[in-house]
């Protein structure tokens, strides 16, 4: 499938099948993951693949309530170590590096998901103490950078309207419409 397509195609999905995802394609998803981009390739994503009804269960309840995670065949919690990009990066590393390098991966690893069939949902509201609490993260150089819920999806919905290419993008500089 072309990528445009693909990526169009992709929807956060809050229902899923109880199916559980066959091993080869999860560790597909977590390669998509490790070979993505990263601010001096430093590679700061860790992913903790939860798929204990318990603690799924603990963190939907962590994710302000949102419960429908717990019913997801698996969940990926995405910390950063963010010991080397502070080290390397000072202030800029932790601030912004931590967290674009994480989101690529979780998005590659969503995009990786669809293309094999499976659904996803990122889930970007958290109390992150609890989570880290729920993952025994005791160093304090992990930090929580995202988490996203992952399986086969049961109710895909439709696709929430996106804005025009129009409202979006300026050529230049900001607000000139003209190439
Ligand atoms: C940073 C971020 C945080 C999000 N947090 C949540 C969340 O906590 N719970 C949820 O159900 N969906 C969450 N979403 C999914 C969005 O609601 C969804 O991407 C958006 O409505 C567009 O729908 P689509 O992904 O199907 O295109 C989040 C998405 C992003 C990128």
């Amino acid at each position: 499938m072309d990528m445009l397509e693909l990526i169009k195609k992709r929807r956060s999905v809050r229902d899923y099948l109880e199916k559980n995802i066959e091993n080869d394609k999860l560790f597909k998803v977590l390669e998509a993951g490790r070979w993505s981009p990263s601010s001096g390739n430093v590679q700061n994503w860790r992913f903790v693949v939860v798929n204990d009804y318990k603690i799924k269960s603990q963190i939907s309840e962590a994710c302000l309530g949102q419960y429908w995670i717990s019913n997801a065949p698996a969940i990926i919690i995405v910390l950063s170590d963010d010991s080397k990009l502070r080290m390397l990066f000072g202030q800029r590393g932790e601030m912004n590096y931590s967290i674009q390098n994480c989101s690529i991966a979780m998005q590659n690893m969503m995009l990786e998901a669809e293309s094999l069939g499976l659904s996803s949902s990122w889930v970007g509201a958290y109390d992150e103490d609890k989570i880290l609490r729920i993952m025994k993260v005791e160093d304090l150089n992990i930090v929580l950078r995202g988490i996203f819920a992952i399986g086969y999806g049961k109710n895909i919905p439709s696709a929430p309207v996106r804005l025009d290419l129009d409202k979006l993008v300026y050529f230049n500089t900001w607000g000139n419409k003209s190439l």
